[in-house]
């Protein structure tokens, strides 16, 4: 037990416990074994609300795992006890507020990713997800929804959680997408049409069941476009994770602010997620985005409420939370359950606060 020692009182919820370790390997593993290991402990990080980075280079481990305490204290221990490496040394234990590396289950970093040839090299590198990009957007594009959904079926079937495939291949074919209408390589009703197809592939991707179901917590979110926006992949696909992870989920795809402030104040949710296009920059939006925010609070001003906004235009950092006055900005649809999920949290435990 590394954050819940016996005679000393839990730490409150909020607080994140954060442990970082250096290791040796008992032996060099191959690619293909550091993959494996890799893709299950994400997909057991994932379960238990854990997120972290793990940097192998020349037969040395260096961790970071961030998390809930009890959820951090039984992969630790799986951990401690694994024969694969030894000379385990902590380097720093601490209880954090905020993570991060809220939008990763567990990022891999390895010495050969640093000096990359070429940017394709680079991509597959990155993630041997991102190899099969133009293969996706070509097939989206083409309407091709046979070939879509085997090669999902068959991508699921090796293993792949949903927030892989949603950070590592969707997201990346919707921005590959909108290159190519930019590009003038695809009409508009193209990529509306492909997007719209990798939605749909997207569907057949399920994600695994988060702490918040088992707490038997219901939070509430509000999944919408921005008004006008006509793309609504992400949306779609969030509606997917929260959904599985126990929340009660409503959509909205509305044509003005006045008709999603309607929609808000009818269903007083714990959250509200704005989305701009994930395949278009939308950079001149940024100025309306804000309005919408400042009137989405207006219309709920007995509780408060945490907005979230994402896009292509978060996902590459072209702005930020603050340039809209949100609480959060996706950088990616994969992890967004989590963080949301610690901010209505907190914003509950304020509210009992000076209510009490
Ligand atoms: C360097 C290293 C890092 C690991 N990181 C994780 C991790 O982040 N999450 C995880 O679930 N398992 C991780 N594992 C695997 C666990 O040690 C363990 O094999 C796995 O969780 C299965 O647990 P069990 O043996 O208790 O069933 C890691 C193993 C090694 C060698």
């Amino acid at each position: 037990m590394v954050f819940q020692d016996e005679g000393q009182r839990s730490p409150p919820d909020r607080l994140i416990g954060c442990l970082t370790y250096q290791s040796r390997a008992a032996r060099a593993p191959s690619e293909d074994e550091l993959d494996s290991l890799v893709s299950r402990a994400r997909r057991r990080n994932n379960q238990h609300g854990v997120t972290g980075m793990l940097l192998y280079e020349d037969g040395r481990y260096l961790q970071t795992l961030e998390g809930p305490p009890t959820g951090l204290d039984t992969i630790w221990s799986s951990i401690r006890r694994d024969e694969r490496h030894q000379e385990i040394e902590v380097l720093s234990q601490h209880l954090v507020s905020a993570r991060l590396f809220s939008d990763w289950d567990l990022l891999l970093y390895r010495k050969a990713e640093q000096a990359p040839t070429t940017l394709l090299e680079r991509l597959r590198r990155k993630h041997p997800l991102s190899q099969h990009v133009p293969t996706v957007a070509k097939l989206a594009l083409n309407a091709d929804e046979p070939k879509l959904n085997d090669l999902f079926a068959q991508l699921a079937e090796k293993g792949w959680t949903g927030d892989d495939m949603a950070r590592d291949l969707l997201e990346p074919t919707a921005r590959a997408m909108g290159d190519a209408w930019l590009a003038d390589e695809c009409s508009e009703f193209d990529l509306t049409l492909g997007l719209g197809m990798l939605q749909m592939a997207g569907h057949a991707v399920r994600y695994s069941k988060g702490p918040d179901e088992l707490r038997g917590n219901q939070y509430t979110i509000l999944l919408a476009s921005a008004p006008g926006e006509p793309h609504m992949f992400g949306p779609s696909l969030l509606a997917d994770q929260f959904t599985d992870a126990g929340w009660a989920v409503e959509m909205a795809f509305p044509s003005s602010d006045e008709a999603l402030t309607n929609q808000l104040h009818e269903q007083q949710p714990d959250a509200l997620d704005i989305a701009l296009s994930d395949a278009l920059p939308r950079d001149s939006k940024v100025a309306q985005l804000r309005a919408t925010v400042r009137q989405s609070r207006w219309s709920m001003p007995e509780q408060p409420l945490v907005v979230s906004v994402g896009g292509r235009l978060f996902a590459e950092a072209a702005a930020t939370a603050e340039h809209v006055g949100a609480d959060h900005a996706r950088r990616s649809l994969a992890g967004t359950r989590l963080s949301l999920r610690e901010l209505v949290e907190n914003a509950r435990r304020g509210r009992e606060e000076t209510d009490g």
